[in-house]
C-alpha cells in the first residue's frame, strides 16, 4: 500500500543541515601519542613487490598497475601491523577495491557486517565504512575497541533525524511500533523498537504483528517497503544523497540503448529508479544478483565502488555499466588513514554506556529476526 504519512526535519527540531557532523579531524591525544608505534618505511621495494603480488593479482582488473607502487606499501604495513595490534578490519561493500580485497579481513552489507561483528575475536575492531557502522559494532561489542579512520565519514540519512526526534513522534503516534533503519546514529537505535537494513527491512517490518508501523529515516526505503506489503507505513523525510540522485529516465536511456542490460537497485533508490529496475536488494543481495545470473551487462544503481569490487571478482564475464555516484561519506576512509588508525590507535568511538544498552536491544531485536 502507499505510504500512509510521511514526517521530517521540518516538521520536528532542526534541520538536517544543521546537524552535521563535525568538520575537522581531532588532533592526537597525548593518550593516542603514548600508544603510537613507529610509522613503518612506505617505499616501493621489490620485497613489496613481492610481498603484495598476490594481492594485486585480486584487483588487477580495476587497479591500473601505475597506482600499485603508491598502494602497495600501506597495504603491506597495514597487513602487519593489525596482527600486532590484534585488529581485525571490517570493511563495507563501498570500500575501494585496494581496502575491500587487499586489507579487509570481513565485507559485507549493513546486516552482515553487524552480524559478524558479534563474532568478533580480536581485541579491537576497525570499521571501513561510516561511522554509524562504527556506531553499530561498538554497540554490539561494548567491551572492544572500535576505531574508525576517520570519525567525520558520516551519512545524509543518519544526520536526518535524532533521538529527540523519534520521541516526537512517539507522543504522536501513541502504541505505534518504531522500526529504525541501521542508517542511524546510536541516540535513535536507543529511541525505538527494532532496527532493520535493506536486507532485512520487510521481514522486520511484519515482524512486529502491528497493522501500521513508522519507519525511518530513509522516505524512499519506507515507500519501497509499502509497496511490498498490507501494513501501513509512516514515514521520515530523510534520503541517501547518493541514491536520490538516480533517476528512472538515465536507466531509461541506458535500457534504450542496450534492451538486454540487467538493471539492479538499492532499495534507497526513488520510485521510478526502483520501477526502471529488474532486481531491487541490499548490497549484499545486488552482488548475490551478478554472481548467479552472470549477466553480460549489467547496471548497479549504487555506490561506484560496489561495481569495482564486484568487476574483480567476475573476471571479465560481465561488463558493469557505471551510472556512478560516489558517497564522499564512504571516500573518507583510505590506506594513510587506515595505517594511521594501527600506528596510533585512533580514532576511538565510545558511547554512553546506558545509551549503548538500550540500543543494544534494538539491534539485537533484529538481528534474531534475520
Ligand atoms: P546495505 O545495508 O545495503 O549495505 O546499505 C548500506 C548503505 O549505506 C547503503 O547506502
Ligand atoms: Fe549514507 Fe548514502 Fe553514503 Fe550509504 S551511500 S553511507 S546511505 S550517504
Amino acid at each position: 500500500m502507499p505510504l500512509a504519512d510521511i514526517y521530517g526535519p521540518d516538521n520536528f527540531g532542526l534541520p538536517a543541515h544543521a546537524r552535521s557532523l563535525p568538520g575537522a579531524r581531532a588532533p592526537l591525544s597525548a593518550q593516542e601519542r603514548a600508544r603510537a608505534l613507529p610509522m613503518p618505511p612506505l617505499e616501493w621495494t621489490p620485497e613489496v613487490e613481492a610481498a603484495t603480488a598476490h594481492l594485486y593479482e585480486k584487483v588487477q582488473t580495476v587497479i591500473p598497475p601505475v597506482e600499485w607502487p603508491f598502494m602497495a606499501p600501506y597495504i603491506k604495513a597495514i597487513n602487519e601491523l593489525k596482527r600486532e595490534r590484534d585488529a581485525v578490519i571490517l570493511a563495507h561493500n563501498y570500500q575501494t577495491p585496494e581496502i575491500f580485497h587487499c586489507v579487509a579481513d570481513i565485507v559485507g552489507d549493513s546486516l552482515q557486517l553487524a552480524i559478524e561483528a558479534t563474532k568478533v575475536k580480536a581485541s579491537t575492531i576497525i570499521q571501513c565504512g561510516v561511522h554509524f557502522m562504527a556506531e553499530t559494532s561498538k554497540i554490539l561489542n561494548p567491551e572492544k575497541r572500535v576505531l574508525i579512520p576517520d570519525s567525520r565519514a558520516g551519512c545524509s540519512l543518519a544526520s536526518s533525524i535524532t533521538g529527540a526526534d523519534v520521541r516526537l513522534l512517539r507522543e504522536k503516534f501513541p502504541g505505534v511500533p518504531i522500526v529504525a533503519y541501521v542508517n542511524t546514529s546510536a541516540d535513535v537505535k536507543a529511541e525505538v523498537d527494532i532496527c532493520c537494513t535493506s536486507s532485512n527491512a520487510l521481514q522486520v517490518v511484519e515482524s512486529l504483528g502491528s497493522d501500521t508501523v513508522i519507519m525511518l529515516p530513509d522516505q524512499y526505503l519506507a515507500k519501497y517497503v509499502a509497496s511490498q506489503t498490507k501494513v501501513k507505513i509512516i514515514a521520515w523525510k530523510g534520503a541517501c544523497e547518493v541514491h536520490e540522485r538516480f533517476t528512472g529516465d538515465e536507466l531509461a536511456l541506458i535500457r534504450a540503448n542496450d534492451p538486454t542490460v540487467q538493471i539492479v537497485a538499492h532499495p534507497e533508490c526513488p520510485p521510478d529508479v526502483i520501477e526502471a529496475s529488474d532486481f531491487t536488494g541490499s548490497t549484499a543481495h545486488m552482488i548475490d544478483y551478478v554472481r548467479k545470473n552472470k549477466p553480460k551487462r549489467v547496471v548497479l544503481v549504487t555506490e561506484c565502488s560496489m561495481a569495482d569490487n564486484v568487476q574483480a571478482e567476475t573476471g571479465g564475464v560481465t561488463e558493469f555499466v557505471k551510472p556512478c555516484n560516489l558517497c564522499p561519506h564512504m571516500k573518507r576512509i583510505t590506506l594513510p588513514k587506515i595505517l594511521d588508525s594501527l600506528v596510533y590507535m585512533r580514532e576511538e568511538v565510545t558511547i554512553d554506556p546506558a545509551l549503548a544498552e538500550r540500543a543494544r536491544a534494538s539491534v539485537e531485536r533484529m538481528i534474531a529476526v534475520g
